[in-house]
């Protein structure tokens, strides 16, 4: 049984197998020609907290793989979870009914405590502040798709590494591949956290932070991520910072910079820039179907 909990879990070999099949489920989806590999198993898609894409293209890839869905969406509210009942009592039960269970939950470490309890294989959609792996395995396969290497990066990461679940695995999930440069943008007070930079550290991952966009156009990836509302302490604050870094189409335009966001996008980047060819960020949500299809296989051991 293969949970799926958080980026440090991958070697580099799972992680070219992983890739690799998300091509063949791309060329598949595209041909009309897809393999019901998942026939006669069910999904359960249980999301604590508000998604689009997560949710959307994790039931999309186990209908496409011939898989039926059992979903739960806003379960803070719509399950039992609502009168109390545990996320371990919660677990336990949605694993009597599905083959593989896909979790979001604004508490981190919440799909870890029900992977310990858990029967079936889980997968981390994202848990709070904490982690969010498929996501970071998709941006992997947009970075390879667009650039055709995962190593010799400089990449760039705003604006707001204190609170993001993706900004953390992807930057983690990169320090595999050799001789990437990290820098994170952002104002001075969404640096990211002393125990993220530490893991980096010991990882010897080179990395800086600023708090301008003055070198944009020397990045090879600028992965831009919304200000996490949510995680603030105050709406105040959030308001304070939440225009303070914009990726315009005036600062990106002529750039060969490779535009990311693993969205949804707030103010971080400009409609206007949609338009550039450097902008992938649509791409890159549309390969969270066909990875998010090879990540159901991995789990499942059907990889
Ligand atoms: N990128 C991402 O996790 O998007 P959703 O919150 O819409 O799932």
């Amino acid at each position: 049984m293969k949970h799926i909990l958080s980026v440090n879990q991958f070697k580099k070999n799972d992680l070219k197998n992983i890739l690799e099949c998300a091509s063949i489920m791309e060329k598949q989806c595209k041909s009309g020609k897809i393999k019901k590999l998942l026939e006669n198993k069910i999904v359960a898609c249980i999301f604590f907290e508000p998604s689009t894409r997560t949710r959307l293209s994790f039931e999309t890839a186990a209908l496409k793989l011939g898989a039926q869905v059992i979903s739960a969406e806003n379960a803070a509210y719509n399950s039992s979870a609502y009168k109390g009942e545990s996320i371990e009592d919660t677990t336990k039960m949605i694993c009597s009914y599905a083959d593989v269970v896909v979790m979001r939950h604004s508490k981190e470490g919440a799909v870890n405590q029900a992977g310990s309890v858990a029967k079936k294989p889980i997968i981390n959609a994202g848990d709070g502040g904490n982690e969010h792996p498929t996501q970071a395995v998709l941006d992997l396969y947009t970075i390879k798709k667009h650039l055709g290497h995962l190593d010799n990066l400089n990449i760039a990461f705003g604006f707001d590494p204190k609170h993001s679940r993706t900004i953390r695995s992807l930057a983690l999930l990169l320090t595999h591949f050799k001789n990437n440069h990290f820098t994170f943008v952002c104002p001075k007070a969404l640096n990211p956290t002393l125990d993220f930079l530490e893991d980096m550290k010991n990882r010897g991952a080179s990395f800086e932070i600023t708090d301008n966009l003055s070198k944009f156009k020397e990045y090879d990836i600028f992965y831009a991520n919304r200000l996490q509302g949510e995680r603030f302490k105050s709406k105040k604050e959030f308001e304070k910072y939440r225009k303070a870094l914009v990726i315009t189409k005036v600062l990106a335009q002529g750039s060969k910079t490779l535009i990311l966001d693993p969205l949804p996008r707030i103010d971080e980047i400009e409609q206007a820039v949609d338009d550039l060819p450097n902008a992938a960020y649509f791409d890159q949500a549309q390969n969270g179907l066909y990875v998010r299809m090879a990540l159901l296989l991995y789990a499942m051991e059907t990889l």
